[in-house]
This record gives C-alpha cells, sequence and structure tokens, in this order.
C-alpha cells in the first residue's frame, strides 16, 4: 500500500517513520515533508499543499490511505474533501475539527456533555471582558478562540496583564480573527498531562499517556511554545487517572460528538490539568496528535500503525488493543535562535546521528539544501531515545543531542524533570517503568 501523510513537521516525520515500518507499507509519500522525510527509507516528499492537488496526487498515485498530522488543513475540511473525491483518510471532518478551531466551540460542547472543564465566558467585546475580569481578579487565562500556533493563550498573573490581553487580541486585533472573539477562563493548577486516543466514531483507543514542556526555558520559565520536549509515558497518569480520564472526558467525547450528529474519526487530543487527588480538568481539546509528544509516543508504539487506523477507519476499533515497548520515550527539541518570536531561517545543521536502536532524530524545521541540511523553522529537530527509566531516556536524548551543532540552536536541559520529580517523591527503587499506560 502507499500511504500519503500530509504536514511537514517533527510529528509528520514520526508517523511517516512509523507508517514505513508497516510490512504491507511500500512508499509513505509527504506533503511537503521535511529534510528527515526527504529521503527517509521509503520515504519521499511530494511538494503540494492544496487539497485538490493533494487530491490529484492520491489518485494518480493509487495512494490507498491518507493520514493528516497537522489542525489546518482539518479546520479547512480536507477530510470532508477527500471523502466527498471517495478516497480513504484519517482524521476529523471540519465540524469535528471544532473541537479545536473554535475554543467558544469546545467549552460549550463539554459544558454541554458534562466533561470536566475550567469555568469560564466568552467575549467579543472588550469592554465586558474587561468587566468580567474586574469581577474574577487574577490570576486568569485569557484565551483566543480560534487557531494561533499555540500563541493565543495568556496566563495572566495579574489584572493588568490580563486586561492587556484582551486589549491585544480585542482591540489591536494583534491575532487576526482567531482573536476576534476570546475565552476567559478560571486559573487552574495542576500537573498537566497529554492524553490522545484514536477514534472511530463510536469507540476510543488510547495511545500511551506523555507530558509535554510548554515553556521555552528550563524549570518552566520564559515564553509559551508548542512544546519545547516530551515524554511517555506520564507518571502523573496512574492507572487509576488513566481510567478517570476515559470514563469523565473521552468516553463522554466520543458520545457527546456522535449525539451532536458529528461522529469523531481521527486522533482526539485531550489536554489535561490533573488535580493533587487525582481530579481532572480539560485544558483543551486538539484534532490532532500532538508535536513533539507524537515522537516519544510513536518510539514507543509496537503494533502496526496502519492496522491500528484501518480499524478505526472500519469503527472496528473495539476489537483491538495497541502494544507499547514498556520503556521510557523521552524527545528534546532543538528550536531555531529566535524561536518562537522570530525564529532565524537558513543555518547549516552540522553533526546529524546516522539512525541508532535506541534513538532516533525527527526532523521538523529543516529543508536539504543542495544536499546540506539547514534551518527553515522554530522547532528544528527532537532528538527521541529510548531507555528503561525516565533518567536513562533523558541521559541518551541528551547525549544525542550534544552531537548536533548549528548556529543559535537553544534546546531545555531539564526534559523529564517532573517526571523524575515524581520518582524522587515515590522513592520507588530504580527498575523498568510500570508497563505502558
Ligand atoms: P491551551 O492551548 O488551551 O492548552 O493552553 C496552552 C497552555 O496554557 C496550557 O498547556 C497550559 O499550560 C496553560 N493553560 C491553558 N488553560 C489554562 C487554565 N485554565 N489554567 C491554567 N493554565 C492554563
Ligand atoms: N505539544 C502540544 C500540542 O501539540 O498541542
Amino acid at each position: 500500500m502507499k500511504i500519503l501523510v500530509i504536514g511537514s513537521g517533527g510529528r509528520e516525520h514520526a508517523l511517516a517513520w512509523k507508517l514505513a515500518q508497516s510490512p504491507r507499507v511500500f512508499k509513505v509519500f509527504v506533503a511537503p515533508g521535511n529534510a528527515g522525510t526527504a529521503a527517509g527509507d521509503g520515504i519521499s516528499n511530494i511538494p503540494h499543499t492544496s487539497t485538490s492537488a493533494l487530491i490529484d496526487f492520491v489518485k494518480a498515485e493509487g495512494v490507498g490511505l491518507t493520514v493528516v498530522g497537522p489542525e489546518a488543513p482539518l479546520a479547512d475540511g480536507v477530510v470532508d474533501a477527500f471523502t466527498a473525491a471517495g478516497l480513504r483518510i484519517f482524521g476529523p471532518t471540519q465540524r469535528g475539527a471544532q473541537l479545536e478551531s473554535s475554543k467558544d466551540f469546545a467549552k460549550n460542547f463539554m459544558v454541554r456533555h458534562g466533561i470536566p472543564t475550567a469555568a469560564y465566558a466568552t467575549f467579543s467585546d472588550a469592554l465586558s471582558a474587561h468587566d468580567y475580569i474586574e469581577a474574577q481578579g487574577a490570576p486568569i487565562v485569557i484565551k483566543a478562540d480560534g487557531l494561533a500556533a499555540g500563541k493565543g493563550v495568556v496566563v495572566a498573573l495579574t489584572s493588568a496583564e490580563a486586561h492587556a490581553a484582551v486589549d491585544m487580541m480585542l482591540v489591536d486585533n494583534r491575532m487576526g480573527a482567531a482573536g476576534a472573539r476570546v475565552v476567559i477562563e478560571e486559573c487552574l493548577e495542576g500537573e498537566e498531562a497529554s492524553f490522545i486516543v484514536l477514534a472511530d466514531g463510536r469507540h476510543a483507543l488510547p495511545l500511551a499517556s506523555s507530558q509535554d514542556h510548554k515553556r521555552l526555558l528550563d524549570a518552566d520559565r520564559g515564553p509559551n511554545t508548542g512544546g519545547m520536549g516530551a515524554y511517555s509515558p506520564a507518571p502523573v497518569v496512574t492507572p487509576a487517572v488513566h481510567a478517570r480520564v476515559m470514563r469523565e472526558v473521552i468516553d463522554p467525547a466520543i458520545a457527546g460528538m456522535r449525539a451532536d450528529g458529528i461522529p469523531y474519526t481521527g486522533f482526539l487530543y485531550a489536554g489535561l490539568m490533573i488535580g493533587r487527588s487525582g481530579e481532572l480538568k480539560v485544558l483543551e481539546f486538539n484534532c490532532r496528535m500532538g508535536d513533539p509528544e507524537t515522537e516519544p509516543i510513536l518510539m514507543r508504539l509496537k503494533s502496526d500503525l496502519v492496522t491500528l487506523i484501518e480499524h478505526a477507519l472500519d469503527q472496528t476499533l473495539d476489537s483491538v488493543d495497541a502494544e507499547w515497548d514498556p520503556r521510557v520515550a523521552l524527545s528534546v527539541v532543538l528550536a531555531a535562535e529566535g524561536y518562537p518570536e522570530n525564529p532565524r531561517k537558513g543555518d547549516r545543521i552540522e553533526g546529524l546521528p546516522d539512525a541508532g536502536d535506541d534513538y532516533h532524530v525527527f526532523h521538523a524545521g529543516t529543508a536539504l539544501d543542495a544536499e546540506q541540511v539547514v534551518v527553515t523553522g522554530g522547532r528544528v529537530l527532537c532528538v527521541t531515545a529510548l531507555g528503561h527509566n525516565v533518567r536513562t531516556a533523558q541521559k541518551r536524548a541528551y547525549e544525542i543531542v550534544e552531537r548536533i551543532r548549528f548556529d543559535g540552536m537553544q534546546y531545555r536541559h531539564d526534559i523529564g524533570h517532573r517526571a523524575l520529580n515524581a520518582r524522587a517523591k515515590r522513592a520507588s527503587p530504580v527498575g523498568p517503568p510500570p508497563a505502558a499506560r
């Protein structure tokens, strides 16, 4: 079978790498891809990005399955267009993708279906938003309603910051249409985790848990980013929390979308805030896998991803299980100078290692410039390694990181710190981590 992956980031490199391992697949195309997918084993790039050009390509080439990486094409309706053309594609419809493309839609949906989430109100008028902030006080969270590539959320510690965020979005229109409405919500405390499932409209198959590091700098300081590193599994997702997430969040979300007449097929990502006694609230839904969470998750997936996706398309996800490598996978993102505000492009990347058994360097913002790999985007590479515990996975990932060089390269030195703290707190003996959750 031939497969098409839509997208160009680290998530798409990991998806293509994993799909290409299926014995049933002999070719994976990535549109438009990056330097890592340009010349992988059985993987190559195609330059098309418009939906109509992709549909023509899939028909001409006899591609049997298309997998969508990022949210933008989903929100634009790529699944609706492929389906109308009679082509097999994995992802939610445009209406389903509203769970991510409109925070107001997602919040309404959660309230309607009893899914726990932070208290909120939605505004398109700045004066009422300012009044609400005065009434609620700080800390408080201001979110652009629409897609903002991870830049639409301000966790305001003071009301002055909250007022400024409202003015930035509603008065100065700095986020464009995405910020024409804002959701203002209660600031939650706890530990975040990413919980991603495959959904087939009726059933959900959970993938291994993971945890992202959203802030740019060590010790969770600096601006929010798309994610500077991740690992799987997330110790905070204990078996009890896992069961609770399925019962309180995932099952009602799948049933709720179905009841609302928008059966949801695709990856569904719940960003969770988990409190001390395991109580949980949904921070956001995404209609795709996370980046960088995908990289450690797929590094641990032993099952054939093509088979799992086919079960999702055939609505038989209740008849399969995913098998996981019990080791920990940990990913460190190497970002360009100036990321996230103003990443510099064009720097040459040196020292990229050959593939290894216990690590993989996934590409994100890279391209080939006459055989030379160069930086083209904010998050450049995602170095992912396996280890028998967080410490060894972390050590291995940073050994690989140290071989790689490009001007302005920035990365966090503490990916995995929460998991290490959790381990220290439990004072558990060093050894293999608990089986995948
Ligand atoms: P979102 O895109 O909605 O996940 O928000 C991005 C980041 O902002 C999250 O990963 C959290 O770190 C933070 N955040 C979002 N909503 C809240 C909230 N209600 N309380 C505290 N932090 C939040
Ligand atoms: N890493 C967070 C996300 O993909 O939304």
